[in-house]
């Protein structure tokens, strides 16, 4: 079977054609990043605004790479949630046009869902786990482990999730507040790598909620970081900015890393698998193959492209709901929620004010 996946859930305008057997024909990937960075988060009448623009040609490049056409398709699976609620309808509209005028099934995508199938798309060679994994989904709008049974809703349970900030969101307002361009995350994943944590410990605490609880917080360690660079007035140095990328990175990544082994001693699962944007921090990586090394856990890790937003984790996420005989209706709404349990999450929305 191939699928078409349309995913419009935040900044970037995507499209792919995957096989239902997780093989990748085509990927496209449209970011907003430059429109955006000047307000320093994302506005979402802009993100609506530029998906509109942008998804006529990049549905048409994802068909003309993976060269088929709308007739060969089986199917068009579309990102219905989590996201802002004006980006997703440009994409579900999209979706729905192609659908009902070439007489095709449609089929709505949780995005959460989509990121923590990512890691059974095939690029290149790569080997996908078997079920049950522990996820955790570590993203700009997300951050919560998962037991992954099965790729259907029912056989996905939170056991935690971050009570405040998303992990990404958090290296975000970090990166903003120590004055780097957005969105922060790849920067002070870089800069880190050039800093010692140790000359910045005061700046920024742990980043554990309970220690016996499965939950994330990174509010408290942005604020530290916060008050520290409020107190200290004076622009920071060069050296000084490297020390805090350092201190703050190994707080969150020690947080996620120690949650996240805890989850498959729990579970009695020692199988985990990383996704979402974070999941590209250099610092987390390899903190997680060295702890889950050490006990002999299994690790996968999707490659970059399958880890940030993209539509081809949406579309084998949809060819899995179809081969299930699941379609939606063209009534399909958009939902700024996801449909998996148990999200606590506070506020939801957008992941950046401008
Ligand atoms: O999954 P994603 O592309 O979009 C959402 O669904 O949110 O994740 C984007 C997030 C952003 O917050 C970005 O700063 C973060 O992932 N990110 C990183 C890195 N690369 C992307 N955070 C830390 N280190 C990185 N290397
Ligand atoms: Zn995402």
């Amino acid at each position: 079977m191939r699928v078409l996946g349309i995913e419009t859930s935040c900044d970037e305008t995507a499209a792919a054609v995957v096989m239902s057997d997780g093989r990748v024909l085509s990927d496209v990937v449209k970011s907003q990043i430059a429109l955006h960075a000047p307000y320093g988060g994302v506005v979402p009448e802009l993100a609506s605004r530029d998906h509109a623009r942008a998804i006529v040609p990049v549905v048409q490049e994802a068909l003309a790479r993976a060269g088929v056409t709308i007739a060969e398709l089986d199917g068009i699976a579309v990102t219905s949630r989590p996201g802002l609620s004006g980006a997703l309808l440009v994409g579900l509209q999209a979706a729905k046009g192609i659908a009902w005028a070439a007489h095709k099934p449609l089929i709505g995508v949780d995005h959460l869902v989509g990121h923590l199938l990512a890691v059974f798309l095939r690029r290149a060679d790569e080997i996908a786990p078997s079920y049950p994994f522990i996820g955790l989904l570590v993203s700009g709008g997300h951050t919560a482990l998962y037991r992954v049974d099965g790729p259907a809703l029912p056989q996905i349970r939170e056991l935690g999730a971050t009570r405040d900030d998303a992990a990404g969101e958090a290296f975000d307002k970090v990166g903003k507040l120590l004055g780097l361009a957005y969105p922060g995350g790849p920067r002070v994943d870089r800069l880190a790598a050039e800093g010692d944590a140790s000359r910045a410990r005061d700046a920024v605490p742990a980043a554990m909620a309970r220690r016996d609880s499965l939950e994330f917080s990174f509010s408290g360690i942005k604020t530290s970081v916060a008050r520290h660079v409020g107190k200290r007035g004076a622009p920071l140095g060069e050296q000084e900015v490297k020390d805090i990328c350092a201190a703050f990175q190994g707080a969150v990544v020690d947080a996620l890393v120690k949650k996240t082994v805890r989850a498959a001693e729990l579970e009695a699962v020692p199988r985990v698998v990383v996704a979402g944007g974070v999941a590209a921090n250099r610092g987390l990586r390899a903190k997680m193959s060295e702890a889950c090394a050490k006990r002999g856990i299994a690790l996968s890790i999707p490659p970059f492209a399958s880890c940030t937003d993209n539509a081809a984790m949406i579309a084998y996420a949809g060819a899995l709901r179809l081969a299930r005989g699941e379609v939606d209706g063209l009534d399909l709404a958009p939902s700024t929620k996801t449909a998996l349990l148990r999200v606590t999450r506070k506020g939801g929305g957008p992941r950046a004010s401008p």
